[in-house]
């Protein structure tokens, strides 16, 4: 289970090894308790990190400083997933969509309705919509729905060919994937797959500040196993310039299933 990081020896550490850290992360810590006080959860409580970061930049919130690097990245997302089996008659479900750093490619790409992006933030769905009229994607009628959890619980079984979430369980408690694991495999069809990419450490599982989350692969691996699920760590993944790993999973078969 991730902890808190609460050796004063290593922060102080940390903090001498990155001075120009130190300011923005007491500015974040001031917020992020101001907002962890007022939220009754996980899910609330990111929900307002959200609301404050997509504020002042929708770019920004979805961790992107510059809008070059906002599209490197969502071309990364794309190129990676086309070369790893996306076919344009796939129907996909986009989980933490964002504002469509990678959506808007993927939406392109896909046939017409075949997309559905799901956020637990209003705000950056709102900054989805912009991305759809700036890139001219009217016609391909996304889906896009805010969710409060990850249960899925009003999207039909078997339905979707490819799940992708880039860069939310880096932001996600054990508990909210595990909730993922729990029914993801349910809205998935037979031979269809769940890519997501995480925040990796070979050490100690712990988080900062409740915004990021690092976990080893292992963990996750069991926690796919546990509900179903068989899990491949993507190696050729860890030669692109991004410091998250990426697994993906796949619905494991019955004997009785054709
Ligand atoms: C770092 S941003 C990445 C957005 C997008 N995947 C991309 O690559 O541009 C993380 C997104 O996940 C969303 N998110 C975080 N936790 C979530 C959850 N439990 N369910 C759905 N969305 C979540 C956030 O609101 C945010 O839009």
């Amino acid at each position: 289970m991730p902890r808190t990081r609460s050796s004063l020896v290593h922060q102080a550490g940390y903090a001498l090894r990155h001075p120009h850290k130190i300011v923005p992360h007491l500015r974040r810590l001031t917020r992020d308790t101001w907002l962890r006080l007022r939220t009754r959860d996980h899910v609330a409580y990111y929900r307002a990190v959200m609301k404050s970061d997509a504020a002042r930049s929708p770019e920004g919130a979805v961790g992107s400083h510059s809008h070059k690097r906002w599209l490197a990245l969502g071309r990364m997302q794309f190129d990676y997933l086309r070369e790893h089996g996306l076919k344009p008659e796939f129907r996909m479900l986009e989980i933490g969509c964002g504002n469509l750093r990678a959506g808007r490619l993927f939406i392109d790409y896909l046939d017409h309705g075949n997309y559905y992006g799901i956020d637990i933030s209003p705000d950056i769905l709102i900054a989805a919509q912009d991305t759809i009229v700036e890139h001219g994607l009217h016609d391909k009628l996304p889906h896009l729905t805010p969710v409060r959890d990850l249960r899925f619980a009003f999207l039909p079984d078997a339905h979707f060919d490819v799940v992708h979430a880039h860069s939310v369980f880096s932001h996600s408690p054990p508990e909210v994937i595990e909730e993922c694991f729990a029914h993801v495999g349910r809205v998935m069809r037979a031979g269809g797959w769940f890519d997501f990419t995480f925040d990796r450490t070979v050490g100690k599982e712990h988080q900062v500040l409740r915004e990021d989350f690092y976990y080893r692969t292992e963990t996750l691996v069991a926690m796919a196993d546990r509900h179903g699920l068989d899990a491949v760590f993507m190696d050729d993944w860890e030669r692109l310039p991004h410091k998250q790993s990426k697994i993906r999973v796949t619905r494991r078969m019955s004997a009785s299933q054709p």
